[in-house]
């Protein structure tokens, strides 16, 4: 029998918690398919995927047994002059899969530090041409690129980050609605000083779920390939599906993509920022001080890639992408209700997820706990109850999700 422990001794310390007030976290014992096992509640359907990156669910055989085949064969290896058949193929998978000439894959070890790496890769990609007067960064509002400097930077999320925020570095990072007029204006002000636009495609996940059309990223595109200015999709969150492509900035063919999260299906933490054959070049020379000086210890480990090519591969053959565009219309379906309870000022659905967000944040408090008493996990941030759950979800499963939405609204 396991030994009950306290969960909030300060042992571990919890992200984004103020740990003298923080709830009791749950103890999850077990996971099955769309299912955590708590000890407090039994069983719960995973409304957000352990942060949107258990795709295919827990525990799904395939995925297990592919990592128990590579930990046969050894669980790592750096790339520091070795390499491994693992890596190469799921390069060549990604090079498959992504648009145009994105096959350059630097392996990180988390989102983050993908970010990290895409934005310094674009401020060198200028330097190596002799250009050091680009330092200007061009991104938006209601942006979240992870919690390292440079992506708190990249970043507009006063809530989280407001407190590290250091003024100089601040004032090189040009920020802007995602609108045609205003991305017009930027590139107009700033286009020959700017070394990269880092944005979300499509949906702005973490910064409160808001959309942006395409016509947006088009437009983006062509500005950006007019002033030489590399276009940095993060697709950290959106990437593998979740709004309904395979990746959302597929059309636009970006210069340097960020993929993390669902990329490991929510075995290992793990991340790809892969550059195109332009960006490549610029680093490609007889030249030592051209090279990309950065080198994380777990990058391209053994299991991760294990973990993503099978992952993949389902999400190929089982034809994710159509279980996705099922959500969506379930979603929609369900969506007229949802909005229609006064707390909630609006509701924003796109692929596999969905935003409810409520007048004021004091309308979640308690949520947690409530939905957990009804057998569902979700964790709703500032204004925004969310789901982003797993793609083999049910529509049962889903349903349940949506009726303890409802439910709390209704109390
Ligand atoms: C768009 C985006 N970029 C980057 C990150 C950071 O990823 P990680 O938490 O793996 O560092 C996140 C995490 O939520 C994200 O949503």
């Amino acid at each position: 029998m396991e030994i009950p422990v306290n969960k909030l001794p300060g042992t571990i310390w919890y992200p984004y918690a103020q740990m003298k007030l923080a709830a009791e976290p749950l103890e999850i014992v077990g996971a099955q398919g769309v299912r955590l096992i708590s000890s407090q509640y039994g069983e719960l359907i995973d409304g957000i995927s352990s942060w949107w990156c258990a795709v295919h669910g827990y525990r799904h055989p395939e995925l297990d047994a592919a990592l128990n085949e590579q930990i046969a064969k050894f669980a790592h290896i750096s790339l520091a002059g070795l390499v491994h058949h693992t890596a190469l193929r799921l390069a060549d998978k990604l090079a498959q899969l992504l648009p145009g000439t994105l096959r350059h894959c630097f392996y990180s070890d988390s989102g983050s530090v993908g970010v990290e790496v895409a934005l310094k890769m674009a401020r060198q990609y200028h330097i190596n041409q002799g250009n050091n007067d680009r330092t200007l960064l061009l991104a938006l509002t209601h942006a979240y690129h992870g919690d390292t400097f440079m992506a708190m930077q990249a970043s507009d999320f006063p809530e989280y980050h407001q407190l590290y925020a250091s003024p100089g570095l601040q004032s090189h990072v040009i920020r802007i609605n995602p609108t045609i007029d205003e991305l017009e204006q930027a590139f107009a002000c700033h286009g020959s000083r700017l070394y990269g636009f880092i944005l979300e495609p499509r949906l702005q996940c973490a910064g409160g779920f808001y959309r942006h059309g395409d016509d947006f990223l088009g437009r983006a595109r062509e500005l950006c390939i007019l002033h030489d200015v590399p276009l940095i999709c993060d697709e950290v969150a959106t990437g593998f599906g979740r709004t309904g492509s395979m990746f959302a900035s597929e059309t636009a063919c970006p210069d340097i993509i960020i993929l993390g999260k669902a990329l490991t299906a929510g075995y290992i933490g793990h991340a790809v920022t892969v550059a195109c054959d332009k960006i490549y070049q610029a680093f490609y020379a007889d030249d030592v001080h051209k090279a990309f000086m950065h080198g994380p210890t777990f990058m391209g480990n053994p299991l991760a890639c294990a973990v993503a090519l099978k992952g993949i591969e389902i999400m190929e053959r089982e034809h994710y992408l159509d279980k996705i565009a099922l959500i969506e219309s379930y979603l929609q379906q369900r969506a007229p209700y949802l909005a229609s309870f006064p707390q909630v000022k609006e509701v924003r659905i796109c692929g596999a997820s969905l935003c409810a967000e409520v007048r004021d944040p004091s309308l979640l408090k308690g949520l947690q706990s409530f939905a957990a008493g009804k057998g569902v996990f979700l964790r709703p941030f500032g204004k925004n109850l969310y789901t982003m759950p797993p793609y083999v979800i049910s529509q049962d499963d889903l349903g349940q999700i949506l009726d303890v939405m409802e439910q709390w609204f209704n109390r």
